[in-house]
């Protein structure tokens, strides 16, 4: 991460500028469940809808900044317009994030989108930076199960009104199983709307440096992520109008 050719001054005061940031994290602690998935296709719907995105890469693995990698090598001059900026955080990093996130809030963005690594260690201090945490989670019971750490964490951050969970990788409807869960979800309070469902879409257009809503613009997999940021957009201004 070096926005500007410079590293930020470890004495940098935290997150200058935040009113006019939003952070949406994507977080939790189970491997393969949609959060680079996600992350990628949300930041392209986000900007399509009018937000100035850069999308941080923390996970070691690095999936995010491939997309990313790709994404500028495709655009070719067309890059220096693209309202999604992709970026890499190094584990070393990690403790000046609030630091890096009022130097982007200064710079001009709007929505910073984390994707984290699907594993316990580091995701805090991601996620108390975080204003919204949504959980991709497979509709399996040991999807669901293995959440719960990750849940438990962010309403120890105090961040129990700025969580919700989506159903990804869902069986195309009907699916009496991914309905009974979404019921449960829904019931709790926790539920972002709507579930997305197993598309080729996602995995082709990660693949080729693209959000869904670029690669398949009139598809029922990005009406779904379109739906799935307003839904979020929706959520994020009221838990902060409170
Ligand atoms: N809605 C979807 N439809 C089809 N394939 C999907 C969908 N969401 C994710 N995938 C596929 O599932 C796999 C895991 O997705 P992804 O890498 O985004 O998960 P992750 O949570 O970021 O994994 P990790 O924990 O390893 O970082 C990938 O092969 C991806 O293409
Ligand atoms: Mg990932």
């Amino acid at each position: 991460m070096d926005p500007e050719g410079s590293e930020p001054a470890p004495d940098t005061a935290p997150r200058p500028g935040a009113g006019s940031l939003r952070v949406l994290a994507l977080a939790v602690q189970k491997g393969g469940t949609g959060k680079t998935t996600l992350a990628a296709s949300l930041a392209v719907a986000a900007a399509e809808a009018g937000e100035q995105v850069t999308a941080l890469d923390l996970d070691p693995q690095g999936s995010l900044a491939g997309w990313g990698a790709l994404r500028k090598s495709d655009r070719g001059s067309d890059r220096e317009s693209d309202a999604v900026a992709v970026d890499r955080i190094q584990p070393w990093e990690m403790g000046q994030l609030s630091e890096i996130l009022g130097i982007l809030a200064e710079q001009g963005t709007t929505l910073a989108v984390l994707d984290t690594a699907g594993s316990a260690s580091g995701l805090a201090p991601a996620l108390k930076d975080a204003d919204f945490v949504l959980m991709p989670v497979r509709p399996s019971r040991l999807d669901i199960v293995a959440a719960r750490p990750t849940l438990q964490a962010l309403v120890g951050l105090g961040l129990r009104e700025r969580l919700a969970l989506v159903l990804n990788q869902c069986p195309p409807p009907p699916s009496p199983r991914t309905s009974a869960y979404a019921a449960q979800l829904r019931a709790l309070g926790v539920l972002a709307e709507p579930g997305i469902i197993h598309r080729v879409d996602h995995q082709d257009a990660l693949a080729t440096g693209l959000g869904v809503t670029e690669y398949a613009p009139v598809s029922p997999a990005a009406d779904e992520v379109r739906a799935l940021w307003t839904w979020i957009d929706g959520k994020m201004r009221s838990a902060s109008a409170r």
